[in-house]
């Protein structure tokens, strides 16, 4: 691993994870309160996909004193018409007296050599301090569009008649089936296996659950046909906030789900100001229509790792769900 001499690489854990959470809780805290972000921290770890991949680490300095963090994802993704393991590197953090001495470098540096040598062709993050500092390390923006929908009609009188009910974790496996089909034909985009899509709704109720009764509420629900999921919705509802942080529809025509997110607007005193969504670029339900579309909170980036010749698509060819941003 290509670290400076006197820098070491740690799994966080410990005392030292501790002060990380208590350093990043203003930070990434979500409003929740200290103790609830080290559980909601911890309840990801134990997750079937997040105990196998998702860790934090950090970087220990000459002095023994650990001075940068990042937690690393195992992904996969199709990039340029291939099937290969990407790096995921999330909530990159320097304690505040070490900074702008190269620690988050040397942390970025080391983090993509051990990735590279573990076979991951790609890295990716989500910047929330714009491009440049990560472009020096080869990473480059990919553009993902977030949606800012209305219904196409004035909500039902009554909620549209579909199977409708609680999505479980025996849906899965269809949902997963889903996201590959829509996936087709996009050039870059993540490979869901379904333990993965376990993790990226429960990370939601953890968040949901974590933090002050009513102030997040994360719905999902499915459409059954034939006794299988047909089509889904997660939504993380904010007060009158509603991002769909991912959907799905057998039907290309997004026709079963777009009914479900009427159905779900529909139960008397539900007041949506915003339906947000990274939806696919060919993909809207017909009871919905596009107000704008706007640039997210954080730029998505990726780099190339051992060679793999990587083009950053254009924005119509990026299919990304808000639930895989990290
Ligand atoms: C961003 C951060 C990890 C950098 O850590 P660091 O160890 O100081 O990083 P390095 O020494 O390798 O590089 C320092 C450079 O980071 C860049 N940088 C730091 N904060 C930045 C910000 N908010 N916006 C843009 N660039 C920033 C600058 O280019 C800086 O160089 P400069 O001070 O000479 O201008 C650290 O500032 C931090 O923990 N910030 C709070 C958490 C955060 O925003 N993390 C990034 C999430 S995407």
């Amino acid at each position: 691993m290509s670290l400076e001499p006197s820098f070491s690489l740690v799994a966080a854990e410990g005392a030292i994870l501790e002060e990380i959470l208590d350093l990043t809780h203003p930070v990434w805290g979500e409003g929740l309160d200290r103790a609830a972000y080290g559980r909601y921290n911890a309840a990801q770890l134990r997750t079937p996909w997040g105990s196998s991949h998702l860790r934090r680490v950090a970087l220990i300095d000459e002095e023994g004193r650990w001075v940068s963090t990042a937690k690393r994802y195992d992904l996969r993704v199709r990039a340029g018409g291939r099937e290969v393991p990407a790096l995921g590197i999330g909530a990159l953090f320097t304690r505040p007296e070490a900074r702008r001495r190269g620690a988050a470098s040397a942390l970025l540096r080391a983090l993509m050599t051990a990735g590279e040598q573990e076979g991951a062709r790609v890295a990716l993050l989500f910047s929330e301090i714009g491009t440049r500092y990560y472009e020096r390390f080869g990473f480059r923006a990919v553009p993902v569009t977030q949606t800012v929908l209305d219904l196409a009609g004035r909500p039902a009188a009554a909620p549209p008649a579909i199977p409708m009910r609680s999505g479980e974790s025996t849906d899965l496996a269809s949902i997963a089936e889903m996201n590959e089909g829509q996936a087709k034909g996009f050039p870059f985009t993540l490979l869901r296996s379904p333990e993965y899509v376990g993790f990226a709704i429960a990370k939601k109720r953890l968040l949901a659950a974590s933090g002050a009764t009513g102030r997040r509420k994360v719905e999902f629900f499915v459409v059954e046909e034939g006794g299988r999921a047909a089509a889904y919705a997660v939504v993380l509802e904010v007060g009158d906030r509603w991002m769909v942080t991912e959907c799905g529809d057998r039907d290309p025509s997004g026709a079963r789900v777009g009914a479900l997110i009427e159905a779900m607007l529909s139960p008397p005193g539900t007041k949506v100001a915003r339906i947000l969504a990274w939806l696919p670029p060919n993909f809207l339900p017909p009871q919905l229509r596009v107000l704008w579309r706007e640039r997210p909170a954080v730029t998505m980036m990726a780099a190339p790792l051992g060679g793999f010749a990587l083009e950053v698509p254009p924005g119509n060819q990026v299919a990304w769900w808000h639930a895989d941003a990290f």
